[in-house]
């Protein structure tokens, strides 16, 4: 089996890789990230795998590296919603062009199984309930949109041309390798240096958190026994306000709450994701990690890793990133 994999430099595509070496050790691994800011080497270090560094708009980079594949997976984007509210420019480009070049591909080459990675921010804020695949897509940020175009252009492919298409929603990510823009990374690696997290509003945000190692083996699973054509959603095992997750790792870490800053809102920003995973379940999905667990071997993995994180905040792009999101908020 030869399985195509984009964006595998990123935080869920490297652990995605990860996590097939172990379950399918014989499968030849194809990845291809074009490594922006947000694509590292080093997150694949010592791992079996053949890397293209490439843009998924190239369509003759995708095609090459399609050929002979039996099998797709797509994680390759823009995923940082506040940079999209900063410059949705990239966020177009990748997205939605991205996955219209691979799809291409992937019907050319005859791909016999194409899974496209989305995110419960194509549903919007659901103020009660919980987000079913079949529901109307109303995001709110550029990022949001951008990937709920995809998926439209996903299904159309499916409807127009029957490519064998599946489409995974996840919430949250959390673990390892996650690049330090992001929440979690953020609050835990600040911490660790005695700096304050810039806490967005009254933090009464709710996310649904899913440890990247439980993403993984649900596309997996999904890959192997969905239905063509068919979206799943891919919950956490834990939902709470940014609030109490904030206060949770400020204790798990021994830090005292004098490291939260409230800072002006996000523009536009959602507040509450809830995911209705009943079909995932149908499947035969569990959760390998409880949240407790998971927060706490993530935390470690910081703690034990600063060689990994430190010269990514450090980094010249990352410090004018860090200075244009959060000056004088
Ligand atoms: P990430 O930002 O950590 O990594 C993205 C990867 O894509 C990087 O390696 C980058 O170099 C690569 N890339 C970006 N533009 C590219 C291009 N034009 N050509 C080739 N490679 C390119 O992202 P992530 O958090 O690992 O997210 C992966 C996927 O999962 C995305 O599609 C995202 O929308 C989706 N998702 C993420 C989350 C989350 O919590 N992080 C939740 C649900 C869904
Ligand atoms: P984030 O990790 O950016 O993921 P998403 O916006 O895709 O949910 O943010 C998670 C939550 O944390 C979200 O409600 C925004 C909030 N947040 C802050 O309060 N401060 C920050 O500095 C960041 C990056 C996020």
């Amino acid at each position: 089996m030869k399985i195509l994999v984009t964006g595998g430099l990123g935080f869920i595509g490297s652990n995605f890789i990860r996590h097939l070496r172990r379950a399918r050790p014989t499968w030849r691994i194809i990845n291809i990230d074009k490594r922006t800011y947000a694509g590292n080497p080093a997150n694949l270090a010592g791992l079996d795998v053949e890397t293209i560094k490439k843009d998924i708009c190239d369509a003759k980079a995708v095609d090459w590296a399609m050929t002979g594949c039996d099998l797709a997976v797509h994680f390759a984007a823009e995923t940082h919603v506040d940079r999209s509210i900063l410059d949705a420019g990239a966020f177009l480009q990748t997205n939605v062009i991205g996955t219209q070049v691979l799809l291409d591909a992937a019907l050319r080459r005859k791909v016999r199984r194409f899974l496209h990675v989305s995110t419960d921010e194509v549903y919007g804020s659901v103020a009660k309930g919980y987000s079913k695949e079949g529901d109307h897509l109303e995001p709110n940020s550029p990022y949001a949109a951008s990937k709920a175009a995809s998926d439209l252009l996903v299904r159309s492919y499916f409807v127009t041309h029957n490519a064998p298409v599946l489409i995974t929603r996840a919430s949250n990510n959390y673990g390892p390798y996650q690049y330090p823009e992001k929440a979690l990374p953020l609050m835990i690696t600040n911490f660790m240096d005695g700096v304050s997290f810039p806490q967005y509003g009254d933090g009464k945000q709710v996310r649904d958190w899913l440890h990247v190692v439980d993403h993984a083996r649900a596309i997996l699973l999904i890959l192997e026994k969905g239905g063509l054509g068919e979206v799943y959603n891919i919950g956490g095992s834990y939902t709470c306000r940014n609030r109490e997750l904030i206060e949770r790792v400020l204790k798990l870490m021994g830090k005292g709450k004098e490291l939260i800053v409230r800072v002006k809102d996000r523009k536009g920003h959602d507040r509450r994701y809830a995911l209705d995973c009943s079909k995932l379940k149908r499947l035969g999905f569990k959760h390998a990690y409880d949240f407790e667990k998971g927060l706490r071997e993530t935390i470690s993995w910081y703690r034990d890793n600063p060689r990994w994180w430190r010269p990514l905040k450090t980094a010249g792009g990352y410090r004018s990133y860090y200075q244009t999101q959060y000056k004088g908020r």
